[in-house]
């Protein structure tokens, strides 16, 4: 097995047992792509109503699945037969779902070629990207279980108030958990809040994105064949409008964990608790600025820049997409970054050399040149800009890392791309790109180039985001991993305050529970 550690950090892995199992991993699953499949509720398979045919960004003609396309019907069932499971999952000791749990773990640890592979056609990641994404599903697991040792299972003896008393304060389940999760990380992000939830003993009904669709049904496999029970896991596949609204809206299910876009996040946030509060995790977007110092060590900073505006093209919530540059080193720093975004290599992410694969579908091509548009008109393209189509690249989804140089008045500064477009723009003072870093509704990741103590300290202090690094060359604002960087948003980027692979992450999927036993 392979000696390299992956996490979204590895800068490059020369193992070469590593890239051959992963090789040998594409050939294989190649056959397994097209399927039809259906989702599960309550172990039974089902086809509900319609079918999404799911394409590869790397090649139109790849067929990854087709997925049958759950109805507000199908919902209901998995709500109800999640409900009906809760007192018996709930009431199994945590150390049983623990041990349970570990077995997905390991499952998930034995198949992490093959579920990179897939995910490599899936959504067009490169291999130490697609290979990252499983790991983190199974590093989140590990955390939160050492987290619900850690934590004595959350339930701690308190002080008696009168003689005769025994006290204890223990943290209890919600009940039925809502998990929405994203297509960017299409493994880890279903994942990790789906194993939180069934680790604290609450039962889950899962809606992937219909562009990740295929990760979750792998999955759900590894879930079942693991030992979950079919009570506390359901997988119900489809659209946002129909199957997401269904689970947001049904009065059964008493959590929810979504991540995805501000303007979805704060509408389940907004309408999700109905008669009485709910908890609902919302992760949402970002606009993370990258601020880089006059005693700045310049090549670092490039490097981070490089890696977070262009790692898996900008479609990350943590990407860098806005750089604050002190005027004295401005035009060096864009000349580096210019230099390393064009000797990328964009193609097909499946491929060895390749760093930067396809965007996720057309749409987000047309929001490629529409940006680029905007771009033109009110400053200049330092690099990229252009569709890439050459020979097989025509049926991919394929832009080339850009480089704007505009006003800060522009939208470039201010709307969430998910594209690999990174704007850059001098600054006088540290004081005026905190300001500019601060002025925006989000607050996920931020990231500084600075060899000033003072300048970091500053920067720690001042700057609102929840997930923030300094010096980074590995990844200005992105590539966050459990037990090491706990992720999570301020301001419009997340609802709770607490982060994902942190130690405050498992309370949120349960209430607390003050209990007094006289005599
Ligand atoms: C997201 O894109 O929704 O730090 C989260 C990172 C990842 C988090 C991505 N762990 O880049």
């Amino acid at each position: 097995m392979t000696q390299t550690r992956i996490t979204y950090a590895t800068m490059s892995a020369d193992d070469e047992g590593l890239h051959q199992a992963y090789e040998k991993a594409v050939a294989e699953v190649r056959s397994e792509l097209g399927r039809t499949h259906a989702f599960v509720v309550d172990g039974q398979e089902r086809m509900g109503s319609g079918i999404h045919e799911e394409l590869s960004p790397v090649d139109r003609d790849i067929v990854v699945g087709k997925f049958a396309q759950a109805t507000a019907a199908d919902v209901s069932d998995a709500v109800a037969a999640a409900k009906a499971f809760f007192p018996t999952w709930a009431g199994t000791p945590w150390q049983e779902r623990a041990l349970i749990l570990e077995q997905v773990e390991e499952a998930i640890r034995d198949n992490q070629f093959r579920l990179a592979a897939l995910l490599g056609y899936e959504v067009g990641k490169n291999r130490l990207e697609a290979l990252g994404d499983v790991a983190e599903a199974a590093d989140f697991l590990a955390y939160y279980v050492e987290e619900m040792r850690r934590n004595d299972g959350y339930s701690q003896p308190m002080e008696p108030a009168q003689p005769g008393e025994r006290n204890r304060d223990v943290l209890r389940p919600h009940g039925v958990w809502g998990v929405i999760s994203p297509f960017n990380f299409p493994m880890a992000l279903a994942a990790g809040p789906v194993f939180a939830a069934l680790l604290t003993g609450n039962t889950v009904v899962l809606k992937p994105s219909n562009s990740g669709a295929l990760m979750s049904v792998e999955l759900a496999q590894l879930i079942r064949q693991g030992g979950v029970p079919s009570g506390a896991f359901h997988l119900v596949t489809g659209s946002g409008s129909v199957v997401g609204a269904a689970l947001v809206s049904h009065p059964d299910v008493a959590g929810m964990t979504f991540t995805g876009s501000y303007e979805v996040g704060m509408g389940i946030y907004r309408t999700f608790a109905t008669t009485y509060p709910k908890p609902a995790v919302c992760e949402m977007g970002g606009k993370n600025p990258v601020i880089v110092t006059a005693s700045a060590d310049l090549e670092k900073a490039a490097n981070g820049v490089f890696r977070s505006a262009f790692g898996f093209g900008g479609q990350k919530c943590s990407a860098s997409s806005r750089v604050y540059v002190d005027r004295g080193v401005y035009d060096e720093f864009v000349a580096r970054l210019r230099e390393k975004a064009a000797a990328i290599r964009v193609g097909n992410p499946l491929e060895r050399p390749v760093y930067l694969g396809p965007v996720i579908d057309e749409k987000a091509v047309a929001r490629f040149e529409a940006a680029i548009a905007d771009a033109r008109q009110d400053g200049s393209v330092v690099f990229g800009g252009e569709r890439v189509v050459e020979g097989e690249l025509a049926r991919g989804n394929f832009v080339q890392p850009t480089v704007v140089s505009i006003p800060f008045s522009s939208r470039l500064w201010k709307d969430e791309l998910f594209l690999p477009i990174v704007a850059v723009g001098p600054v006088d003072s540290l004081d005026e790109a905190l300001m500019l870093a601060n002025q925006t509704e989000y607050g996920l990741t931020a990231g500084l180039f600075s060899e000033d103590q003072s300048e970091i300290d500053r920067f720690l202090t001042e700057i609102e985001a929840g997930v923030i690094y300094v010096n980074r060359a590995a990844g200005a604002t992105s590539g966050a991993w459990p037990a090491s960087q706990p992720f999570g948003g301020w301001k419009g980027s997340g609802t709770s305050g607490r982060s994902a692979g942190g130690p405050h992450y498992l309370a949120q999927y349960m209430r607390e529970q003050s209990q007094t036993v006289v005599g």
